[in-house]
């Protein structure tokens, strides 16, 4: 019986489920262009837009987006201000496209430290689009890995302290219950654009065995085309988990 060739690729696996992305690269897409950081940053969140679109398309269903983080505050005050108002202007105004994508929207990372109103914009964003089902659509702001897992351990310290815990009992599922992403699955694959290759106190402990896929796009230019090359790269990988493999 003749042996039946060898696929030129590996058969694709399914998924990704949890697609993670680090959107760099909108100042230095300004800078190009002679414009003004802010004005990357408008585009860049015309490419959430087209990218949260092009995942839902894909059948993605979970997208998570780093949009600022906890050192993000360090930036010059008129740009986190900036950051801050276009922030406003995406809760008020992209309700609406996110329900024609059947996206549920949550935020992650410390709101305490957002203005009041930006606060409720987060809330009430979160109810109106609780409902949808076709993608979670996970947005980061003020999130920093290391600080939710101090607040992770801090919050399991109180618990051992009341007597309500024993140590003995804390493992992964109890420490992942602490975080601030509990109940999303992690992600298969994190992708960050701009040709920068680190992590940046992004999802630390959820990233454990996340595929990296770092491409030199800049996030404004990134799009549903950028996503599926992504997702084809992935899929060419075999993920091993520690173990030896096929
Ligand atoms: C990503 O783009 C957006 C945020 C971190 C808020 P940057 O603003 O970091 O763009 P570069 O890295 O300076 O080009
Ligand atoms: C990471 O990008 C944070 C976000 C995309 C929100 P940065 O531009 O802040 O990261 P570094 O400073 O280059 O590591
Ligand atoms: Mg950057």
């Amino acid at each position: 019986m003749p042996i039946a060739p060898r696929p030129a690729t590996p058969d694709p696996s399914p998924g990704p489920q949890h697609i993670a992305i680090i959107m760099d690269g909108n100042g230095r897409w300004a800078k190009s262009r002679g414009l003004p950081r802010i004005a990357g940053h408008r585009r860049g969140a015309d490419a959430v837009r087209k990218v949260i679109r092009g995942a839902g398309e894909l059948g993605i269903p979970v997208l998570t987006l780093f949009a600022f983080s906890t050192e993000n505050w360090t930036r010059p005050a008129d740009e986190v201000s900036d950051l801050m108002g276009l922030l406003r202007h995406y809760l008020r105004n992209e309700l609406e496209e996110l329900g024609r994508n059947g996206a549920r929207l949550r935020v992650i990372g410390d709101r305490d430290r957002l203005a009041k109103d930006i606060q409720k914009d987060i809330s009430d964003a979160e109810t109106r689009t609780r409902a949808n089902t076709r993608i979670d659509v996970n947005i980061c702001i003020n999130y920093g890995a290391r600080d939710e897992i101090l607040r992770a351990t801090r919050n399991l310290a109180r618990k051992v302290a009341a007597g309500e815990l024993a140590v003995e009992k804390i493992d992964e599922a109890t420490f992942e219950r602490e975080l601030l992403t509990a109940g999303v699955p992690d992600p298969d694959l994190l992708i960050r654009t701009s040709g920068e290759q680190r992590i940046s106190n992004f999802l630390l402990w959820q990233c454990a065995y996340a595929e990296l896929v770092f491409v030199d796009t800049l996030w404004p230019d990134f799009g549903k085309e950028h996503l599926e090359k992504a997702i084809a790269e992935f899929r060419k990988r075999e993920r091993r988990y520690g173990g030896v493999g096929a």
